[in-house]
């Protein structure tokens, strides 16, 4: 027997510490190492890890109902998980389809649009998803192709659907609210969110609208353009030109929903309600893989006086476990009142970042940008402030600063593409609800040693 792995690791040449327990906002590896969980893994657990209520709610639905198919049950647990979801969702989203994942969510989402069009006898023109640059829907074939995130999409070019070879146009992508990089200098937020409307009517208008199924977007942009909020009033402003248009709006929640931005929906906090949401990572905590698609009342309408059926569908969905996993973390969440919390620590995390770089000048030197919304939080780096260059990207510096802060007990997510698609670094901060705040002042002077660390190997210092 070879030492080799035999598991398809994510880095073939890479060897990775074997995490052998976890506690609480802590991973432990085989060598006895504590890692402090600053993002959730990739904005995923959002208790930290084996919390008791929710270990005890799954092992009990274990016992009493491992799994019964959906051809020919419904189960407790999804019953009362859509229960739980719909009564709290933003009015017209009154059921919800549960799989195993972010990019099954919103394929599923993609999918159920286009049937609601089918249903209505206007499926034959309708084909086009418009959706932003700068984004990510997900890893699967299809929500690769409608998202634009350059790296994951580049590999597999020559087997997307054909979404940026529309006849007449560049591409079916508009601009993604980047207040960083995309908002002019001397424009109001006002201004720039009147300019990306009238962008997506431009673009709608140039398809055609009758030949548009919907607008995707994440609510809050997550690890691509890197916890990107939107401007105050880009949702209304989205949202009433996707009505005129009579298109459909699909919000992608997978990172930034579930309560990560203090909300158990993002779009909460924005005013408006989608026709389709898609949830996954926060919403089991990471403790099961759980998506949900929340689909408004009219679509479902549109589905029970045509065809009668959903026509999507998997092998597990609706799981008993998973979606009692699920509802476990989100009455511990809404029971400890944790999105009051998230709201305050969002807050309290953004001071603190911007409040630490007051003693470490030559790093502050290269930091453009401190955003997000809740505890989703990024750090941009920059090589030049002024003009805001990005780093050289041979530097691979989102990579060096992933383990470099690993070697130092902290789990961060680091990204790169957010200037272009390819260049443009950024950390991903995504700490659980439940974090203290010798946690928070743990995680902030973490980040920065292990950024000096590596701006120092770098000489860029
Ligand atoms: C916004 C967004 N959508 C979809 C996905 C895909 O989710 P998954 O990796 O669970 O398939 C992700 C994953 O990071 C995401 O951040």
């Amino acid at each position: 027997m070879s030492n080799e792995s035999a598991v398809l690791q994510r880095d073939l040449r890479h060897t990775y510490p074997r995490a052998v327990s976890a506690e609480g906002h802590y991973i432990v590896d085989s060598e006895g190492m504590r890692y402090f969980d600053a993002s959730g893994g990739a904005a995923i657990s959002c208790l930290g890890h084996c919390q008791e209520d929710v270990l005890r709610a799954l092992l009990e639905q274990a016992r009493r109902l491992d799994f019964a198919h959906t051809a020919f049950f419904s189960n407790a647990a999804v019953e009362e998980l859509a229960d739980f979801l719909c009564s709290r969702a933003p009015s017209g989203l009154t059921h919800a389809y549960f799989s195993c994942g972010g990019s099954e969510a919103m394929e599923a989402a993609f999918k159920i649009a286009h049937q609601y069009f089918q249903e209505r006898g206007e499926g034959s023109t309708r084909r086009w998803i418009i959706a932003r640059e700068q984004s990510y829907h997900g890893n699967t074939l299809g929500a690769l192709s409608f998202g634009n995130n350059g790296a994951r999409r580049v590999p597999y070019s020559s087997i997307l659907l054909q979404q940026d070879k529309v006849e007449s146009c560049v591409s079916s992508w508009v601009s993604a609210c980047d207040l960083y990089r995309g908002l002019n200098s001397g424009e109001s937020h006002s201004d720039y969110t009147a300019r990306l409307a009238s962008e997506l009517e431009d673009k709608i208008k140039e398809l055609g609208a009758e030949n548009v199924i919907a607008f995707a977007a994440e609510t809050v942009s997550g690890s691509t353009l890197g916890a990107m909020p939107p401007t105050a009033g880009y949702w209304q402003a989205m949202r009433e030109v996707c009505d005129r248009h009579g298109i459909l709006l699909i919000l992608d929640e997978v990172m930034c929903g579930s309560g990560r931005t203090g909300y158990l929906f993002a779009c909460q906090e924005d005013g408006i309600s989608p026709d389709l949401l898609a949830m996954s990572k926060g919403l089991g905590g990471g403790v099961q893989p759980i998506g949900a698609t929340l689909v408004a009342s009219h679509i479902v309408e549109a589905m029970r006086a045509g065809s009668g059926v959903l026509r999507h569908g998997h092998s597990f969905m609706s799981h008993p476990i998973i979606c009692a996993t699920a509802l476990a973390t989100q009455r511990v969440i809404e029971e400890q009142d944790l999105l009051t919390k998230v709201r305050a620590d969002g807050e309290a995390l953004q001071g603190m970042l911007s409040d630490g770089l007051q003693t470490r000048a030559r790093l502050a030197a290269h930091i453009g940008d401190i955003r997000g919304r809740g505890l989703l939080r990024a750090v941009e780096l920059v090589a030049d402030k002024a003009s805001k260059r990005p780093f050289p990207v041979e530097l691979c510096l989102y990579k060096r600063v992933r383990e470099c802060a690993l070697a130092q007990g902290l789990i961060c997510y680091p990204g790169a593409g957010n200037a272009d698609g390819v260049s443009g670094d950024h950390i991903l901060l995504a700490p659980p609800f439940t974090m203290t705040s010798s946690d928070m002042d743990f995680l902030v002077s973490k980040l920065y040693d292990s950024l000096e660390q590596v701006f120092s190997e770098l000489d860029i210092f």
